[in-house]
């Protein structure tokens, strides 16, 4: 079972003027993970960025690159994102028809495989495909921006991957993204999840190594 706490800064929140040395900052507050959210004005009413950007995070930390693809089609862009340095990707169920060859391309291509579920999605429609999946992202928020408000019910979604988790003996991750901070992360954790993905309340705050170290310690305590 995955006891590991980690902590996932969302570049979205980030200057990108400065991309090196905002994740470097992270980096000194223990980050562990660092979070990549793309998102192609299609599946999601925003546009962010695509492999070009992931191959510049690439280069700035040795740190893992969680890519969270929020894009229409995203079996023809895994390659891509894989070879600028994704270790893993992370797809939405919303999405991604055929779910079980997906995962597996992206395991083939030498990276874990993740599966995104938006607040409107039910856990249980992952039943069959949990055995398969390296990370399962529950999306707090609705997926398209940064600095929203987290919504409460995510909290009985991780419970019941974590109850599934253990009932199956399965070892997946369970990664929250939207609306996470100092006041609930706690919570969170105590529910069982493993990734915490946070953007704002890093990236936002005027010492972004203070606030990484934060919420590291808040989980790890
Ligand atoms: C939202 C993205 C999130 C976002 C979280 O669609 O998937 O990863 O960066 O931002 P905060 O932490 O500000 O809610
Ligand atoms: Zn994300």
């Amino acid at each position: 079972m995955k006891e590991q706490k980690i902590i996932a800064p969302s570049i979205l929140a980030a200057d990108f003027s400065n991309l090196s040395q905002q994740i470097r900052y992270a980096e000194l507050g223990n980050a562990d993970w660092i979070h990549c959210d793309v998102m192609d004005g299609k599946f999601v009413p925003n546009i962010t960025f695509g492999p070009i950007i992931v191959k510049a995070a690439r280069k700035a930390t040795q740190l893992p690159l969680d890519v969270h693809l929020m894009i229409k089609n995203p079996d023809s862009f895994l390659e891509d994102f894989i070879d600028a340095g994704a270790n893993m990707v992370t797809v939405h169920q919303e999405e991604v028809v055929h779910l079980h060859r997906t995962i597996s391309r992206i395991k083939e291509l030498g990276a874990k495989a993740g599966v995104a579920l938006n607040p409107s999605t039910p856990v249980n429609t992952l039943k069959d495909i949990l055995e398969y999946v390296d990370l399962v992202l529950v999306m707090a928020v609705n997926p398209g921006f940064g600095g929203q408000k987290f919504i409460g019910s995510s909290i009985n979604k991780i419970k019941e991957l974590s109850k599934m988790r253990n009932e199956y003996g399965y070892d997946f991750y369970i990664e929250i993204d939207g609306g996470i901070g100092k006041k609930n992360i706690k919570e969170i954790s105590d529910a069982g999840c493993n990734v915490f993905v946070a953007g704002s309340s890093i990236f936002s705050n005027d010492n972004i190594t203070a606030a990484t170290l934060e919420l590291k310690n808040l989980v790890s305590a």
